[in-house]
């Protein structure tokens, strides 16, 4: 099964409404009232996102402007002070919500933890505090590298208490990516664990730190707090290191949230774009609160009796926006599991759902195309009754799992809401509202109320219904990044010049090919740019290219994303060698591992192949597109004439 062609959804005219059953009890429950919402923001969107925050979050102080917009310089709600865990905690307290779940969290070897509102609030302040005994002061960073335990989203929280930006670096990269993130955010604590489970093995994290932090690579680290999962033997240095339970231990559960301006910095997440190294995106505090809290209560139909589960990591994004921040400030409960499936236990997923009653399931394509070659019958033998919404995340759904998805998992009675966003836009951009929007498999259907989304080309003039283009945005919303950490130049460039402002309107270009049909229904088409998406995760070509190129044995490297059936793509690796280099079966090995220790295992290369020479343009540019035709096995599409040395091609596709 592969990614979706323009030509394969062009002729998708499958329509599924909503039943009326689920839309007279959804927030927002017609095709109608969704048009008048979108109509009314779209006339002033800061008048709508104001009246919004003023009935949706708590203020310790109002805002003197909604919007200061320099572009491409955004600044929402100037002069109002809150605090997101405040909103995601303390005010519940007050209400019945106090003893209700907020996290559920089902462990990978079958062990299990429930917190209520209450019980996390306790947690949350007591760790605050225990950051605070250890010297870490408002504005200070902090990173968290976890596996998915409550820790993580409680680490996360404590930081946000205490006006701390956090930086999660996802459990999965390598020490040295660790250890460029920290010392990019200049990171004054980290908050680790021994270890984690994943996929019946224990994985070790701590070693990983030591490691990022050997000989003194990131001085601004003081120290590190260490949550005690696996009970694996790790060390402890001492001076630096802390047990997370013994210092909690001793901790007051008395701290109040700080009182944070709207625009101070709530988090710095990395993500890979086309060049350099991967960036930190900057989310600041009260928009992305607003912002992530609506999208969760409107997208997902919130009430008040479900159980929410979203699969992702809190390492990613969606982790981030909808397992902590968004579920939590509309007091809802979030499930988080530690496990992923494996051969070992592929039914797990649907007995999470089956244990806990799960109301609302979020995953990502790659694991439904997972799902389908596991067979239906694994989810035809749980109950599967209490699902009411089902949602995917992540890379372009092709029509064939959408329809897999509905019928088998959402037993044709689930709306499924794809909601096509990113890092940089802190939340759902373009998405169903289930109870309004009839959806169609594999369209991400229409932009959120307040999202000026569209189609264009490359000056920005919108294209007609059909026609492929960019997607962009034309207005600032609440929850856009603000920066690339400690790069302005870098944010305005990749994200608001690469189609050219015209009078004075900036564009907002997220890096994604789409085109909008007659219905005005979006469908994204995946990237324009050399970002390439394996198992939903965002890989940077170039950031494996340097990693290639930094073994003695690599002379030059390119990388392009082959199509793949499960993954969505594979990593393709295109290596020449320094001449008293030989290729051999090892070496390809040797290079695979290589990627691996400095980026992680999600980078590792399905394929290497070794070459002579790249294809290349006269000015010395890699043709990528023909590298992409030999990855796929297709032939190589357009002029060769432009390329250098003709003969390069044909070696190439001889090449082992
Ligand atoms: O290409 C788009 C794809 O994922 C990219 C963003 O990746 P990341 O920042 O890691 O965030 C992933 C989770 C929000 C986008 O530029 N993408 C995300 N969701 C969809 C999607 N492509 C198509 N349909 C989606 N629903």
């Amino acid at each position: 099964m592969s990614q979706p062609t323009i030509e394969s959804i062009l002729q998708e005219k499958r329509q599924f409404e909503p039943s009326p059953e689920f839309s007279q009890a959804a927030r927002i429950g017609s095709l109608e009232a969704y048009e008048e919402l979108y109509r009314k923001a779209a006339q002033d969107p800061a008048a709508f996102w104001a009246e919004l925050a003023e009935q949706e979050l708590y203020w310790f102080k109002k805002w003197d402007q909604v919007l200061d917009w320099q572009p491409p310089f955004a600044k929402w709600f100037v002069g109002g002070k809150t605090n997101i865990s405040y909103n995601c905690l303390d005010r519940h307290l007050t209400t019945w919500r106090r003893n209700k779940a907020a996290l559920i969290w089902e462990g990978e070897p079958g062990d299990s933890r429930t917190l209520t509102y209450a019980q996390l609030h306790r947690e949350v302040c007591q760790i605050a505090n225990v950051l605070k005994d250890l010297g870490v002061k408002k504005g200070d960073r902090v990173g968290i590298y976890m596996p998915m335990v409550p820790e993580a989203a409680i680490a996360m929280l404590a930081c946000a208490r205490i006006g701390a930006p956090h930086t999660v670096i996802f459990g999965g990269f390598s020490a040295e990516a660790l250890k460029d993130r920290l010392q990019d955010a200049e990171a004054k604590l980290v908050i680790t664990a021994d270890g984690g489970f994943r996929k019946d093995k224990v994985v070790s994290l701590k070693p990983a730190v030591d490691q990022a932090l050997a000989d003194n690579a990131v001085p601004s680290v003081e120290n590190v707090l260490v949550v005690q999962r696996t009970k694996a033997a790790i060390e402890m240095v001492s001076g630096r290191d802390h047990w997370w339970h013994e210092l909690q231990a001793g901790a007051s559960a008395d701290c109040p949230a700080e009182e944070m301006d709207s625009e101070d910095m709530l988090f710095i997440l990395y993500t890979s774009g086309t060049t350099g190294k991967p960036k930190g995106v900057v989310h600041t505090t009260a928009g992305y609160n607003l912002y992530t809290h609506m999208t969760y209560q409107w997208t997902f139909d919130a009430k008040d009796t479900d159980v929410y589960w979203c699969t992702a990591d809190v390492g990613w994004i969606t982790g981030h926006s909808y397992i902590v921040y968004g579920p939590l400030s509309n007091g809802a409960t979030s499930l988080m599991y530690e496990g992923v499936p494996r051969p070992s236990n592929p039914g797990c997923f649907w007995d999470v759902i089956e244990k806990y009653g799960v109301n609302i399931f979020y995953t990502a394509p790659t694991a439904i195309r997972a799902f389908i070659k596991m067979g239906e019958e694994i989810p035809n033998s749980r109950d599967l009754s209490s699902l009411r919404i089902l949602g995917t995340v992540g890379e372009p759904i092709n029509p064939e799992a959408w329809m897999w998805y509905h019928r088998v998992i959402g037993g044709g009675r689930c709306p499924i809401v794809d909601t096509w966003w990113q890092t940089e836009t802190g939340g759902f951009m373009i998405t169903p509202l289930p109870g309004a929007i009839p959806t169609k498999p594999g369209s991400a259907t229409k932009p959120f109320p307040g999202i000026l989304a569209d189609v264009v080309d490359l000056e920005g003039n919108s294209v007609g219904a059909n026609e492929g283009g960019y997607l962009v945005v034309r207005h600032p919303w609440p929850s856009m990044m603000r920066t690339v950490y400690g790069n302005d130049e870098r944010y305005r460039r990749t994200y608001w010049e690469h189609i050219p402002p015209q009078n004075g309107q900036y564009l907002y270009f997220a890096g994604d090919g789409a085109r909008k049909d007659e219905d005005g229904y979006f469908w994204v088409m995946g990237r324009v740019d050399d970002v390439i998406s394996v198992s939903g995760h965002r890989l940077g070509t170039m950031e494996i290219e340097s990693a290639l190129v930094s073994h003695p044995a690599v002379a030059e490297a390119a990388v392009v994303g082959r199509p793949d059936d499960l993954k969505g793509e594979e990593v393709f690796a295109f290596v020449t060698l320094e001449g008293h280099f030989e290729p051999s079966d090892d070496l390809k090995t040797e290079l695979k591992q290589h990627v691996v220790n400095e980026i992680g295992a999600i980078a590792r290369p399905g394929e290497i192949r070794f070459a002579e020479a790249l294809p290349k343009t006269r000015s010395g540019k890699i043709i990528r597109r023909f590298l992409r035709n030999l990855a796929s096995g297709e032939s190589v599409a357009g002029d060769a004439s432009t390329m250098e040395d003709q003969s390069v091609l044909e070696k190439l596709r001889q090449g082992s």
